[in-house]
């Protein structure tokens, strides 16, 4: 079962920060899972639109120039990065799950993604991305179909995986609430990926591997690893 820090290590350092994804790689984690929205063309790192909860700024990305945003304390004196530098250091360590939230993601992913097979020798291979916003995942499948793609759910379908298996993805990313054997069955019978989030209690993890899911998200990596093994 694969471990993959949820915004890097978030529940020891500030998340989707460089310190919570060094650390995260520190621990031994097997990804980074990272929220990405665009800003003037840019694409940044952090989960919530709205500035307060994780930084010392106010309002919404959408009201602040890039500048603005990049000299705010995203926590421990630590910048909102860009995704450019999450690749940079995460690239060659461990694989990344970078996550769209925001609308206008997919051209500026698709333009970094090149620049970094170029000029940081990027496997595509070493990148899951993900979303709830279908279409951007579809957008993204034609015009790169080797990028591996995941749909985020936090629903329990009727069809269980077959709608994430018609759209052509690797990987189904669900709910922790929602997830269950059938949903696990259907996933692998139809060739998919099974990654859960946001998991961090004992109980939850040997759930989780009883399960046999491929993946969960986790704040707390090194701790996550641990209980993953003595649950095995
Ligand atoms: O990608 C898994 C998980 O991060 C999805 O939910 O809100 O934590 O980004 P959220
Ligand atoms: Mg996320």
């Amino acid at each position: 079962m694969q471990i993959i820090a949820h915004r890097g290590a978030s529940g020891e350092f500030p998340e989707n920060t460089l310190l919570a994804i060094a650390q995260a790689i520190l621990q031994g984690a097997d990804a980074i899972e990272v929220d990405v929205y665009a800003v003037e063309g840019e694409l940044i790192v952090i989960h919530d639109p709205k500035l307060e909860r994780t930084t010392n700024g106010s309002g919404t990305i959408y009201q602040h120039s890039l500048a603005y945003l990049q000299q705010l304390d995203a926590g421990e004196g630590e910048p909102i990065p860009t995704l450019w530098q999450v690749l940079k250091l995460v690239q060659g360590r461990c694989w990344l799950n970078i996550e769209l939230k925001g609308k206008d993601t997919a051209k500026p992913l698709l333009a970094l993604l090149a620049r970094a097979e170029q000029e940081l020798g990027l496997s595509l291979s070493e990148v899951l991305v993900s979303s709830f916003n279908h279409h951007l995942l579809l957008q993204l499948k034609q015009s790169l179909p080797q990028l591996r793609l995941g749909a985020l759910t936090a629903s329990l379908q009727v069809n269980y995986a077959q709608y994430v298996h018609d759209l052509g993805m690797y990987s189904v990313h669900c709910d922790l609430n929602f997830i269950d054997q059938q949903l696990v069955h259907d996933a692998h019978q139809l060739g998919l990926k099974v990654f859960v989030y946001t998991v961090d209690g004992l109980d939850e993890i040997s759930e989780m591997q009883q399960l046999g899911v491929d993946g969960i998200f986790t704040n707390y990596p090194a701790r996550s690893r641990i209980w993953a093994f003595e649950a095995e």
